[in-house]
């Protein structure tokens, strides 16, 4: 029945888009928790009020993320759905050689195919390398930012501080008996950050009291490395 109500969804976005003509494919690689290479691809397209429609319209595996098998996939994908490559008009990729890449790239080799589309670099990447270069340029709060990093990493590694840090977090948190972890920063995502950031400030005095005991306890390397934080 899933199955059923997702063609249903499909075939509707794409009579809309066969409907009024141009569109412009947005494509992003990813992989599972197993491993598997994912295509994701959204279809973009204006209906005749001018409103601007974003349709997710499926995730696709792919056997590699070779330029080759990712444009293959896009072309697949198109002619089942049975939108003609002479109305597409535009391309979204991240920055990736594969994919924008301006010889051997999916961009170029839909473009050898189409040349009347155009690239673009995905607007929240590129507000993503903004922000991060501009972050780089102070000291302190690259600093802040990295040792935020560590941090979780280090709490995610060693189960035995992981525990210390909920000893000293619960007996003043009767109800939440099993407080997560200081969450990671995404490199990548910039918008992931604040979480992981107001965590860390939020809970600022259990981690230094959790930092302190284990620097206390600990004889190896690893004392060192929870003194220095
Ligand atoms: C890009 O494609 C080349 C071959 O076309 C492949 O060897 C390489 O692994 C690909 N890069 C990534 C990041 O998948
Ligand atoms: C913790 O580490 C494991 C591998 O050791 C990793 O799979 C997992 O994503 C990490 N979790 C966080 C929150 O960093
Ligand atoms: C930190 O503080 C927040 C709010 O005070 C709380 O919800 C959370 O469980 C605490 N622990 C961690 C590890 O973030
Ligand atoms: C828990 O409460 C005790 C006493 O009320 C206080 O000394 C301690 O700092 C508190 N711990 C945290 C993590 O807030």
């Amino acid at each position: 029945m899933m199955e059923m109500f997702s063609h249903c969804i499909v075939r509707e976005v794409v009579s809309d888009i066969q409907k009024h003509g141009c569109f412009a494919i947005i494509v992003d690689v990813t992989q599972d928790v197993s491993g598997r290479e994912q295509e994701s691809i959204c279809l973009r397209h204006v209906n005749s009020d001018l409103y601007v429609h974003e349709e997710f319209v499926g995730i696709y595996e792919i056997p590699a993320t070779t330029s080759e098998s990712i444009a293959g996939r896009v072309f697949d994908v198109l002619t089942r759905f049975a939108l003609p490559l002479s109305n597409l008009r535009a391309q979204t990729y991240d920055g990736a050689a594969n994919m924008s890449g301006h010889y051997t790239g999916c961009h170029a080799r839909v473009r050898q195919c189409q040349p009347l589309t155009l690239n673009f670099h995905c607007t929240s990447y590129s507000s993503n390398l903004v922000m991060q270069n501009a972050v780089i340029s102070s000291q302190l709060v690259r600093n802040a930012l990295q040792w935020t990093n560590e941090l979780s990493v280090l709490m995610n590694r060693s189960g035995k501080y992981r525990g210390m840090f909920r000893a000293i977090c619960v007996p003043n948190e009767s109800e939440s008996l099993h407080p997560s972890a200081i969450k990671p920063l995404f490199p990548t995502r910039w918008l992931c950050r604040l979480p992981a950031i107001q965590s860390a400030l939020d809970n600022y005095s259990t981690i230094l009291l959790s930092l302190k005991e284990m620097a206390d306890v600990g004889v190896t390397e690893f004392a060192t490395k929870y003194t220095g934080f």
